[in-house]
Order: structure tokens, then sequence, then C-alpha cells
């Protein structure tokens, strides 16, 4: 697992590419996935919600749409440049979602703050994804739901063929020709590999405190969407 400075370092050098790769890598079909994770937090016109690991903000701007004008949506993450990417897509779009600096591992929110809270393609990079869910409980209030969208390795066999061409041959290729450096997108597919299946996710969800723990599979079973509740 490289440090969290390195992982840092990494999403700031491709702050500028990151929406132009994940549309090319997934031919767009990551808006349909953050969609349906969006759903699963099932949040209200008024409410407030976290996106955690928030990037170039794409997650937080679909929260938005859901919580609407008398919400409200915080956005947080690490990297600097990916919050400026942000930041600039929220004033062009007309969308005041707050977007700060934070780690995930220790969000500087009370208690119950939340509705919900998103982390979107986030909890992969982080070394200590158990601690990482007991902050995003923490800042949830009873009864209010914790989303988690992340890549996942497919163990049915034709999916686990095409997903080792695809991903661990032709994103590093086309994240070295689109980003101009490669090290990120050959850093993606390690860093799935390192990630636990789905059914051990969601054990680590509920060892962090949630309750009532599921999970859809999406895209041939290459995409999780884990979600659990605060206990109320
Ligand atoms: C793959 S991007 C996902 C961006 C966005 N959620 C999306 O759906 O496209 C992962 C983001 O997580 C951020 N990140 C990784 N570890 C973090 C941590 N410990 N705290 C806050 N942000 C972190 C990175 O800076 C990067 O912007």
């Amino acid at each position: 697992m490289p440090e969290p400075a390195r992982v840092r370092g990494m999403f700031g050098s491709i702050a500028r590419r990151y929406d132009l790769m994940n549309t090319l890598m997934t031919g767009g079909m990551h808006h349909r996935w953050r969609r349906l994770g969006l759903e699963a937090a099932r949040l209200k016109p008024g409410d407030a919600a976290l996106d955690v690991c928030c990037g170039t903000g794409d997650f937080s701007f679909l929260l938005f749409e859901a919580v609407g004008p008398l919400g409200s949506v915080t956005g947080v993450d690490f990297s600097r440049r990916m919050l400026e990417v942000a930041r600039e897509k929220a004033r062009r779009r007309g969308r005041p979602v707050d977007f700060r600096w934070g780690d995930a591992t220790s969000l500087g929110f009370s208690d119950g703050t939340f509705d919900a809270v998103t982390v979107g393609f986030g909890v992969r990079n982080i070394p200590d994804i158990g601690r990482a869910f007991a902050e995003m409980a923490r800042v949830v209030r009873p009864g209010g739901r914790v989303v988690c969208l992340e890549i996942t390795r497919p163990s049915q066999k034709p999916f686990e063929q095409f997903y080792g061409i695809w991903f661990d041959r032709l994103v590093p290729a086309l994240g070295r020709v689109i980003s101009r450096d490669g090290s990120a997108y050959s850093y993606l597919p390690s860093s799935v590999r390192r990630f636990p299946p789905a059914p051990e996710l969601a054990d680590i969800m509920r060892a962090a405190g949630l309750a009532d723990v599921s999970y859809r599979l999406l895209a041939g079973s290459i995409i999780a969407i884990h979600w659990g509740s605060v206990p109320e």
C-alpha cells in the first residue's frame, strides 16, 4: 500500500485529466454507477450529505440533486488539486457544494452531523479501511446511511479474463497517453487487487459499527455498491 502522501501526489498529478480518464475507462458508465449509489443513500430534499474522497466532485453534485437548495452537500478530499477542479466545476454549474480539505480517517465534523455519507472510488486508497468506515459512521445521525461505491474483482471466469486485459493492460496504457503520468493508472489495478472482495468489505463495515449492511454488484461484478445504517 503506497503512503497516503504518495496517493495524494498521484491524484494531484492527474486531477486535470481525471474526469476524461473516468469516461474513457468506463465508456461513460461511471455516471450511472454513482446514480445507483445515490439511490442507496436514500437522501431527501433538505437533508445534509457528506461526500468523502470527493475528488473532482461528480458524486457530490449528484447528492446536491437529491437534497436540493434547502439541503447541503459537503465534499472532503485530501488532494488540493482535485478540490481545485471540483470548486471550478461548482462555480461553472452554479452548485453551492462546500468542497473542503480533509482526511477520510479523521473527519472534522461532530457526531451525527449528516443524514448520509457517500464515498466513491475512494476507500480502496485508504490503508485503514475499518477506521475510515468508523469515522463515516460517526458523523452520520442514527438511522442515516453510509454508502460505498468501489471497483472490485470479478470471480466468474469470462469476466475475470476480460478484466485482466482491460484493467491490467489497457487502463495503464491509456493512463500513460492521456494523463502523461502512468504511475496513477498502473497503481489502479494493484489497488483493486489488494482491496477486499465484496463479502469481506461488508464484514469490515459491520465491524465499524454499521447495521443492515448489504451490497449489490454491477457491470459483471466489477463494481460494488455497499450500504449500511447507523443504529438508532
Ligand atoms: C479515484 S478518486 C474518486 C473521486 C470521486 N469520489 C469520484 O467518484 O470520482 C479518489 C479520491 O480519494 C482521495 N483520497 C484518497 N485517500 C484519501 C483520504 N485518506 N482522505 C481524503 N481523500 C482521500 C484522492 O485524493 C482522490 O481525489
